[in-house]
């Protein structure tokens, strides 16, 4: 047959394939997020993210040793706060002696150049499983960024080197970088979570730090008046804009694997590096599903992840970094 353009040639094998192909995925863009609770020797299973534990600071020096090894730089911190520390002004999450003070200060003596990005917002500090302070059934927008503010100058204090804003409250990145600044923190950088949707693919998370909205007629059961409606994506772009301009370093698209076309069109219109977050629910469904052996586990590990890069990804978050980092060094 006379056919001219023959695609096939330039997949014949495996030699050529690598040679043209586009996309490449590097333990050096992964950041790898990471549970943190009290107590010693203390490691606790999540039940619905098979692999990922809630460690206590002294298994947190393993950890990050392990981690860095592995060729990972950089880490998001999240902790779990003791239901008697909870309360509706999240003051806990500015305590110098914090859970979380303690775990960047951990991972900076065991690791001085690892990128430590704890997470800024207040669901874990809050009685009502929100990520901002609660008033006649909504949730405060400008009372929550002056505690945003507090958490973040405590963090960077503590030595992070960019916080990480995952709260959708409008204004807080101006606030985060003024406050940083007035105290002397311009080196510490912001990648602000610009595009976060009202997710149903968090639970698994919200199993892990006990952060879950509470059931409270008085209260909001779900996030939906600060998270992104996952109907649209224009919106996300003028999310992305905004914070680029009130000097956000990083942006942040999540959830991941549903919102690819979201980190394409961020990608594609801003001139900041993008980071993808595959969520604790993405993790879950590909952990379970290859538990059942309905998917080959390593390989939708990988094909999900490079997914990410194809989209426009420059860093990506995910609780797969380790075991991704592993098959990448063996390659
Ligand atoms: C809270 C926060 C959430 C996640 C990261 N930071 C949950 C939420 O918004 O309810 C979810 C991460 C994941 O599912 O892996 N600010």
């Amino acid at each position: 047959m006379d056919i001219p353009i023959r695609h096939r040639r330039l997949r014949i094998n495996e030699s050529v394939r690598s040679l043209i192909r586009e996309n490449h995925l590097s333990t050096k863009d992964f950041i790898s997020p990471i549970f943190i609770n009290e107590g010693v020797n203390n490691k606790e299973a999540i039940p619905s993210m098979p692999g990922i534990y809630r460690l206590s600071l002294d298994l947190l020096k393993e950890e990050i040793k392990l981690i860095w090894q592995l060729g990972i730089r950089a880490v998001n911190i999240y902790v779990k706060v003791d239901q008697s520390l909870k309360d509706n002004t999240g003051k806990e999450a500015w305590n110098p002696d914090g859970l979380m003070q303690r775990a960047i200060k951990t991972v900076k003596e065991i690791a001085p150049e690892m990128v430590v990005m704890p997470d800024v917002a207040l669901d874990p500090y809050s009685m009502f499983g929100h990520d901002g302070i609660v008033k006649n059934g909504t949730v405060l927008n400008d009372e929550t960024v002056e505690a945003l503010v507090k958490m973040s100058i405590s963090h960077a204090e503590s030595g992070a080197d960019f916080v990480a804003p995952s709260d959708m409250m409008d204004g807080r990145v101006a606030a985060i970088r003024q406050g940083l600044d007035q105290n002397g923190f311009t080196k510490v950088g912001i990648m602000s979570y610009a595009a976060k949707y009202a997710s149903n693919f968090y639970g698994p998370f919200r199993d892990a730090l006990d952060s879950a909205p509470v059931d409270n007629q008085e209260i909001p059961r779900d996030k939906k008046t600060y998270q992104m409606d996952y109907h649209n994506s224009i919106e996300a772009l003028r999310e992305a804009e905004a914070d680029v301009i009130e000097g956000a370093d990083i942006l942040m698209v999540k959830p991941g694997m549903a919102y690819l076309d979201i980190v394409r069109l961020v990608k594609d219109h801003l001139q900041v590096p993008v980071s993808v977050y595959q969520v604790s629910g993405e993790y879950a469904m590909i952990k379970a599903a290859s538990e059942k052996g309905w998917l080959d586990h390593d390989q939708v590990m990988l094909e999900s992840l490079t997914a990410f890069k194809r989209a426009g990804a420059d860093l990506i978050s995910t609780y797969f970094a380790k075991e991704a980092a592993v098959l990448l060094n063996n390659e």
